[in-house]
């Protein structure tokens, strides 16, 4: 099994994300790490708590990370995720707290002691995975790859028109982790978009019955409610279960290997992906740029096969 370290800070999408991680036969989740981002990190640490309990996993270390971007103010959206971050389902509360140690100290030890090559999945803004690099460089040649999403390149951004929300926050941190010599996938609104959630796929959900399923059905309708209004659509990706899926299965997705920078002092367009698609900076080729899935409902299928692996809960 692929050993990963999830770098989280819930939101709907990172639960999803999350649970479909701990249902896939193929992954060894080692930990997670939160970080500021959908809320506040005291709140996204506890979510992520939370969900690694729903999931019968209470055993997985949740390690608290950075409390805010590396130069930039924090940018919450309880109007995009709700008050708690992950509303939708009446969360019993967390019967642990965070794991001891630092979210940057736990992937530089975990990445440089793994016997075998460790995956980073980034599901928000990429502080601690800046940080850990910054201040130990040498996890570059240790790490299999990350896989973040994050960012927009022929969609544009969903909080400005350049600008994704993951990269927007800590478009520094963003910089840095594609500039390190790691093997990076991006999974961007590119190609999130093009793997929009069955219609109606909660009642399909809620219909399994478990708790887990039951939270899953209540998270999406949420999430979706949203979504759909901002973007006049009747379903709307998970895009951080995307990130995770694209992991599992890249059967399921076109992309290109390019190089691929980000925009930190631009007037209209902080925060914006700029992705070489045609090769014409002469910059390396530094990141797999996920543009398309080649079939959402093949890929809706294998996320709920793999989330009804998960125990049924209490
Ligand atoms: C990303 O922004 C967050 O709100 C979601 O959790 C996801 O990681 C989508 O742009
Ligand atoms: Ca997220």
């Amino acid at each position: 099994r692929h050993p990963v370290i999830i770098d989280t800070d819930p939101g709907q999408d990172d639960a999803f994300a999350i649970l479909l991680a701990l249902g896939a036969p193929q992954l060894k989740v080692l930990g997670l790490t939160t970080v500021a981002g959908n809320m506040g990190l005291t709140q996204t640490t506890d979510n992520a708590r939370r969900i690694v309990e729903l999931a019968g996993r209470g055993d997985l270390p949740v390690h608290a990370g950075a409390p805010r971007p590396l130069l930039r103010k924090p940018r919450p959206v309880p109007e995009i995720h709700g008050d708690t971050g992950i509303d939708g389902w009446d969360w019993a509360p967390a019967r642990q707290g965070p794991a001891e140690g630092h979210a940057v100290d736990f992937l530089i030890e975990t990445v440089m002691q793994h016997p075998e090559p460790v995956t980073l999945v980034a599901l928000g803004p990429q502080t601690n995975i800046a940080m850990a690099l910054r201040r130990e460089p040498r996890m570059a040649d240790r790490l299999a790859r990350i896989v973040f999403m994050g960012g927009g390149y022929f969609e544009g951004g969903n909080m400005s028109p350049a600008a994704e929300y993951n990269i927007l926050v800590d478009p520094e941190a963003a910089r840095i982790v594609l500039g390190a010599g790691v093997p990076v996938t991006a999974v961007p609104l590119d190609c999130t978009h093009a793997a929009p959630a069955p219609v109606n796929w909660s009642a399909r959900l809620a219909a399994h019955g478990s708790q887990v399923m039951l939270a899953c059905a209540g998270m999406m309708e949420f999430f979706e409610r949203y979504g759909n209004e901002k973007y006049q659509t009747q379903s709307r990706p998970l895009h951080d279960a995307v990130a995770v899926a694209a992991l599992l299965w890249p059967d399921l997705f076109t992309g290109r290997l390019c190089p691929v920078d980000v925009e930190c002092a631009g007037e209209l367009t902080t925060g914006m992906t700029v992705v070489d698609w045609l090769r014409q900076t002469g910059q390396p080729d530094n990141c797999l740029w996920l543009n398309g899935c080649t079939d959402p409902a093949e890929l809706y299928a294998r996320i709920e096969k793999a989330l009804l692996n998960l125990p049924i809960g209490a």
